[in-house]
């Protein structure tokens, strides 16, 4: 048996998780000598991929959602973990292959079992490893995929991102610049702000922890908005809509405003609603998986990595070093301590 430490969901949160009580660090131990499981294989894993719908998950198993609730007792569940294999009983996924296993354990060893889903890395020159956890990654395919099938961006269009400078806000904002759109970003800190506009390329941004809201949209959008990307919901969602050109587009792709909060009647309400009529607005949720999402998955694959290798996409993460530091990592980008796709560095990649 070796150590293997892993990033434990201890108890259902009621609020923001508690360091220590509803998360924690523990050694699950790993037999290294014992055989792969039968039709699966066992791998040293080097990343997991941070998500808000972690949060999501870890709540009362009773309450149905588009995902199964995390089990107590039992590693967070990442929706990507990076590693290598060590032993493999499974004829697609060869010994010292490095694989891409989805929704599986945050721990250092694992041995994943033959309905794992499972994604064979064929490196690329010039993209980094930790670009198969983000831009192409769930994080890459979400922006992509519903920036185009519900944002329909066109060319000279006005797009307002949320939480703008955050793995999937990196993303859709770089895409929109080289489509030619006017790219608004809205972010929590100043360095964030300097993040979009200097090394992202967007054309402007506000801190909305600083600036009255309709103040900043109606400098910064003086012709409107076509394309609210709304990672937060809230009162910008709220606002925004009071902003939205007539047939403009809502994309609605995450509300974390609301993820911490202790109950739905803490949630912001929304007071704009009518405009969404007036304004005859398309406002569409979606999820990842969706068929209508993934089938831009090719032209995202060919698109993201030539320009990641090319140099004219950055592939900007936020990484916390050693799962010791896990929790402390989970909070960070729920608190919004992170600039790019929060990663935890589990081992050296070798
Ligand atoms: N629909 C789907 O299939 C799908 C898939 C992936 C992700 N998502 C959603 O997309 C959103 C972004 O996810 P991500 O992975 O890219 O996370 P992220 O943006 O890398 O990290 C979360 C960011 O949210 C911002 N934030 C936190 N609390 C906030 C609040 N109260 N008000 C405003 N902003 C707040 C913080 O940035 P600031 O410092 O700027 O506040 C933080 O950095 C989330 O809502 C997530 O659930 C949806």
């Amino acid at each position: 048996m070796v150590q293997n430490k892993a990033f434990i969901y201890k108890s259902i949160p009621v609020g923001w998780p508690v360091a220590g009580k509803d998360l924690t660090i523990e050694d699950i131990g790993f037999d290294d000598a014992a055989p792969p499981p039968k039709g699966g294989f066992t791998t040293k894993n080097f990343y997991a991929a941070f998500d808000p719908s972690q949060r999501g998950r870890m709540r009362d198993p009773s309450i149905s959602s588009y995902s199964a609730a995390m089990q107590t007792g039992k590693p967070v569940t990442s929706v990507h973990i990076l590693g290598r294999v060590l032993k493999s009983d499974r004829a697609d996924v060869k010994e010292g292959a490095l694989v891409l296993v989805w929704s599986w354990a945050t721990e250092s060893f694992s041995a994943v079992g033959p309905s794992a889903q499972v994604e064979v890395i064929e490196e690329r020159p010039g993209v980094p490893l930790t670009a198969y956890l983000g831009p192409l990654g769930m994080t890459g395919m979400t922006a992509y995929g519903s920036l185009h099938e519900i944002g329909e961006p066109k060319k000279g269009d006005t797009i307002l991102i949320s939480a703008a400078a955050g793995a999937v806000g990196q993303v859709v904002g770089q895409i929109a610049v080289r489509e030619g759109l006017h790219v608004i970003g809205s972010v929590g800190d100043d360095a964030k702000l300097d993040f979009i506009t200097k090394d992202l390329g967007f054309t402007s941004g506000f801190n909305y922890k600083k600036e009255d809201l309709n103040a900043a949209l109606t400098r910064l959008a003086p012709n409107g908005i076509d394309i609210f990307y709304d990672n937060v919901g809230g009162d910008l969602l709220d606002v925004a809509i009071t902003h939205m050109n007539t047939f403009g587009r809502i994309v609605a792709c995450g509300s974390i405003s609301t993820y911490n909060n202790k109950s739905t009647s803490d949630n912001y309400g929304i007071k704009n609603y009518g405009q969404v009529v007036r304004r005859r607005l398309k406002w569409q949720g979606f999820l990842v998986l969706d068929d209508n999402i993934t089938k831009w998955r090719k032209e995202r694959d060919e698109n993201i990595s030539k320009w990641i290798a090319d140099g004219s996409f950055k592939s900007v993460d936020h990484v916390t070093d050693g799962i010791d530091r896990a929790v402390e990592g989970f909070l960070g980008m729920l608190k919004g301590e992170n600039l790019g796709k929060s990663l935890l560095k589990i081992a050296e990649p070798e």
